[in-house]
Protein backbone atom coordinates (compact mmCIF):
# COMPACT_ATOMS: atom_id res chain seq x y z
CA UNK A 1 0.00 0.00 0.00
CA UNK A 2 1.18 3.61 -0.92
CA UNK A 3 0.79 6.50 1.03
CA UNK A 4 0.84 9.79 -0.90
CA UNK A 5 -0.43 13.51 -1.95
CA UNK A 6 -3.86 13.24 -3.61
CA UNK A 7 -3.76 14.25 -7.24
CA UNK A 8 -6.31 16.99 -8.41
CA UNK A 9 -7.29 14.23 -10.89
CA UNK A 10 -8.74 12.19 -7.72
CA UNK A 11 -11.11 14.50 -6.65
CA UNK A 12 -13.84 12.48 -7.68
CA UNK A 13 -12.42 8.99 -6.32
CA UNK A 14 -12.53 11.37 -3.16
CA UNK A 15 -15.40 12.38 -3.12
CA UNK A 16 -16.99 8.61 -3.85
CA UNK A 17 -14.88 7.27 -0.83
CA UNK A 18 -15.93 9.82 1.22
CA UNK A 19 -20.22 9.63 0.38
CA UNK A 20 -19.83 5.86 0.85
CA UNK A 21 -17.57 5.81 3.56
CA UNK A 22 -19.48 8.10 6.07
CA UNK A 23 -22.91 6.35 5.01
CA UNK A 24 -26.43 8.13 4.14
CA UNK A 25 -26.34 10.61 7.48
CA UNK A 26 -23.33 11.95 6.78
CA UNK A 27 -21.88 11.18 3.35
CA UNK A 28 -23.27 14.10 1.74
CA UNK A 29 -21.91 16.88 3.56
CA UNK A 30 -18.21 15.32 4.47
CA UNK A 31 -18.13 14.55 0.57
CA UNK A 32 -19.00 17.98 -0.29
CA UNK A 33 -16.77 19.35 2.57
CA UNK A 34 -14.08 17.58 1.38
CA UNK A 35 -14.10 18.87 -2.02
CA UNK A 36 -14.88 22.42 -0.96
CA UNK A 37 -11.95 22.32 1.65
CA UNK A 38 -9.21 21.33 -1.12
CA UNK A 39 -10.51 24.39 -3.43
CA UNK A 40 -10.89 26.66 -0.68
CA UNK A 41 -7.91 29.30 -0.65
CA UNK A 42 -8.33 29.98 2.91
CA UNK A 43 -7.54 26.23 3.77
CA UNK A 44 -4.17 26.81 2.04
CA UNK A 45 -1.21 25.43 3.03
CA UNK A 46 -3.19 21.89 2.98
CA UNK A 47 -1.69 18.17 3.39
CA UNK A 48 -4.37 15.70 1.39
CA UNK A 49 -2.87 12.12 1.57
CA UNK A 50 -4.17 8.84 0.20
CA UNK A 51 -3.78 5.58 1.30
CA UNK A 52 -3.92 3.24 -2.41
CA UNK A 53 -3.28 -0.45 -3.40
CA UNK A 54 -3.86 -1.87 -6.86
CA UNK A 55 -5.10 1.69 -8.60
CA UNK A 56 -7.60 1.70 -5.82
CA UNK A 57 -7.79 4.73 -3.15
CA UNK A 58 -8.41 3.02 0.30
CA UNK A 59 -8.41 5.78 2.78
CA UNK A 60 -8.26 9.43 2.95
CA UNK A 61 -6.87 11.96 5.41
CA UNK A 62 -6.73 15.89 5.10
CA UNK A 63 -5.21 18.34 7.34
CA UNK A 64 -6.12 22.04 6.58
CA UNK A 65 -4.56 25.48 8.25
CA UNK A 66 -6.26 27.18 11.08
CA UNK A 67 -5.45 30.20 13.11
CA UNK A 68 -5.75 31.15 16.50
CA UNK A 69 -7.55 34.72 17.00
CA UNK A 70 -5.46 37.35 18.38
CA UNK A 71 -2.42 34.69 18.50
CA UNK A 72 1.03 35.01 16.09
CA UNK A 73 0.83 31.31 15.62
CA UNK A 74 1.45 30.28 12.06
CA UNK A 75 1.92 26.27 12.43
CA UNK A 76 -1.72 25.08 13.35
CA UNK A 77 -3.64 22.69 11.22
CA UNK A 78 -7.37 20.49 11.66
CA UNK A 79 -7.52 16.82 10.64
CA UNK A 80 -11.15 16.73 9.15
CA UNK A 81 -12.18 14.27 7.65
CA UNK A 82 -10.78 11.21 7.90
CA UNK A 83 -11.86 7.83 6.27
CA UNK A 84 -11.45 4.33 5.21
CA UNK A 85 -13.05 2.49 3.00
CA UNK A 86 -15.60 -0.05 4.98
CA UNK A 87 -13.92 -3.33 3.38
CA UNK A 88 -10.55 -2.07 4.75
CA UNK A 89 -10.78 -0.58 8.28
CA UNK A 90 -9.51 -2.44 11.42
CA UNK A 91 -6.35 -2.82 9.42
CA UNK A 92 -4.26 0.03 10.43
CA UNK A 93 -4.76 1.98 7.45
CA UNK A 94 -6.32 5.20 9.71
CA UNK A 95 -3.62 5.30 12.17
CA UNK A 96 -0.92 5.02 9.68
CA UNK A 97 -2.68 8.20 7.54
CA UNK A 98 -2.43 9.59 10.94
CA UNK A 99 0.99 8.93 11.54
CA UNK A 100 2.51 9.96 8.10
CA UNK A 101 0.30 12.98 8.20
CA UNK A 102 1.46 14.10 12.05
CA UNK A 103 5.16 13.31 10.66
CA UNK A 104 4.44 15.73 7.51
CA UNK A 105 3.39 18.36 8.92
CA UNK A 106 6.17 18.40 11.74
CA UNK A 107 8.74 18.16 8.56
CA UNK A 108 7.18 21.27 7.48
CA UNK A 109 7.41 22.78 10.81
CA UNK A 110 3.62 22.64 12.32
CA UNK A 111 3.35 23.03 15.71
CA UNK A 112 0.06 21.48 16.45
CA UNK A 113 -2.67 19.99 14.86
CA UNK A 114 -6.97 20.16 16.29
CA UNK A 115 -9.03 17.28 15.91
CA UNK A 116 -12.89 17.24 16.44
CA UNK A 117 -14.15 13.09 17.02
CA UNK A 118 -14.04 10.09 18.86
CA UNK A 119 -11.98 10.02 21.56
CA UNK A 120 -11.38 6.28 22.09
CA UNK A 121 -9.85 6.53 18.53
CA UNK A 122 -8.18 9.82 18.41
CA UNK A 123 -6.09 9.42 21.84
CA UNK A 124 -4.67 6.27 20.08
CA UNK A 125 -2.55 8.32 18.21
CA UNK A 126 -1.79 11.05 20.79
CA UNK A 127 -4.42 13.38 20.35
CA UNK A 128 -6.09 14.75 23.92
CA UNK A 129 -8.09 17.55 25.40
CA UNK A 130 -5.35 19.21 27.54
CA UNK A 131 -5.37 22.51 26.04
CA UNK A 132 -6.69 25.76 25.62
CA UNK A 133 -7.72 26.23 22.40
CA UNK A 134 -11.48 26.78 21.91
CA UNK A 135 -13.95 25.81 19.24
CA UNK A 136 -15.48 28.52 17.34
CA UNK A 137 -18.87 27.01 17.84
CA UNK A 138 -20.31 25.33 21.34
CA UNK A 139 -20.15 21.30 21.19
CA UNK A 140 -22.08 19.17 22.40
CA UNK A 141 -19.24 16.96 23.26
CA UNK A 142 -16.59 19.22 24.55
CA UNK A 143 -13.95 15.83 25.24
CA UNK A 144 -14.33 15.56 21.35
CA UNK A 145 -12.49 18.55 20.88
CA UNK A 146 -8.61 16.95 21.04
CA UNK A 147 -5.41 18.69 20.19
CA UNK A 148 -1.64 17.71 20.08
CA UNK A 149 1.48 19.51 19.03
CA UNK A 150 3.95 19.04 17.20
CA UNK A 151 6.89 21.64 18.52
CA UNK A 152 7.06 20.56 22.30
CA UNK A 153 5.77 22.82 25.06
CA UNK A 154 3.85 24.81 22.28
CA UNK A 155 0.40 24.01 24.10
CA UNK A 156 1.41 24.86 27.55
CA UNK A 157 1.76 28.88 25.57
CA UNK A 158 -1.22 29.29 23.51
CA UNK A 159 -4.79 30.18 24.69
CA UNK A 160 -7.69 31.41 21.98
CA UNK A 161 -10.88 30.55 19.68
CA UNK A 162 -9.44 29.01 16.81
CA UNK A 163 -10.27 29.75 12.64
CA UNK A 164 -10.78 27.62 10.56
CA UNK A 165 -11.09 27.76 6.55
CA UNK A 166 -14.13 29.55 5.81
CA UNK A 167 -15.72 26.05 4.36
CA UNK A 168 -15.21 24.37 7.85
CA UNK A 169 -15.99 27.53 9.81
CA UNK A 170 -20.25 26.51 9.20
CA UNK A 171 -21.89 25.62 12.31
CA UNK A 172 -23.55 22.35 10.65
CA UNK A 173 -19.84 20.23 10.77
CA UNK A 174 -19.89 21.42 14.58
C1 LIG B 1 -12.67 5.79 12.08
C2 LIG B 1 -11.81 5.22 10.92
C3 LIG B 1 -11.14 6.36 10.17
C4 LIG B 1 -10.75 4.30 11.54
O1 LIG B 1 -9.88 3.85 10.50
P1 LIG B 1 -9.30 2.36 10.52
O2 LIG B 1 -8.32 2.22 9.42
O3 LIG B 1 -10.45 1.42 10.53
O4 LIG B 1 -8.60 2.33 11.95
P2 LIG B 1 -7.25 1.59 12.29
O5 LIG B 1 -7.30 0.19 11.76
O6 LIG B 1 -6.10 2.42 11.89
O7 LIG B 1 -7.34 1.56 13.86
C5 LIG B 1 -6.30 2.03 14.69
C6 LIG B 1 -6.65 1.67 16.10
O8 LIG B 1 -7.91 2.24 16.44
C7 LIG B 1 -8.82 1.23 16.85
N1 LIG B 1 -10.11 1.63 16.31
C8 LIG B 1 -10.53 1.57 15.02
N2 LIG B 1 -11.77 2.12 14.91
C9 LIG B 1 -12.11 2.53 16.14
C10 LIG B 1 -13.24 3.18 16.68
N3 LIG B 1 -14.30 3.51 15.92
N4 LIG B 1 -13.27 3.46 18.01
C11 LIG B 1 -12.23 3.15 18.79
N5 LIG B 1 -11.10 2.53 18.35
C12 LIG B 1 -11.04 2.22 17.06
C13 LIG B 1 -8.28 -0.05 16.26
O9 LIG B 1 -8.67 -1.16 17.04
C14 LIG B 1 -6.79 0.18 16.32
O10 LIG B 1 -6.29 -0.07 17.63
P3 LIG B 1 -4.81 -0.65 17.87
O11 LIG B 1 -3.83 0.32 17.25
O12 LIG B 1 -4.72 -0.73 19.35
O13 LIG B 1 -4.82 -1.96 17.16
C15 LIG B 1 -12.66 4.38 9.94
O14 LIG B 1 -13.31 3.38 10.65
C16 LIG B 1 -13.70 5.21 9.18
O15 LIG B 1 -13.42 5.74 8.12
N6 LIG B 1 -14.95 5.28 9.73
C17 LIG B 1 -16.02 6.02 9.10
C18 LIG B 1 -15.74 7.48 8.99
C19 LIG B 1 -15.35 8.12 10.30
O16 LIG B 1 -16.01 7.93 11.31
N7 LIG B 1 -14.27 8.92 10.26
C20 LIG B 1 -13.74 9.61 11.41
C21 LIG B 1 -14.45 10.87 11.58
S1 LIG B 1 -13.89 11.76 13.02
Amino acid sequence: MQIRQSLETEKEQLRKLHLETFGEEEGDSVSTLTLQLLDDPTAQPLLSLIAKQNNQILGHILFTKVSIEGNHAQGGFILAPLAVSQECQRSGIGKKLIQTGLDKLKEQGAEFVLVLGDPAYYSLSGFHTKHQIKPPYELSYPEAWMAQELKPGFLANISGTVRCADALNEREYW
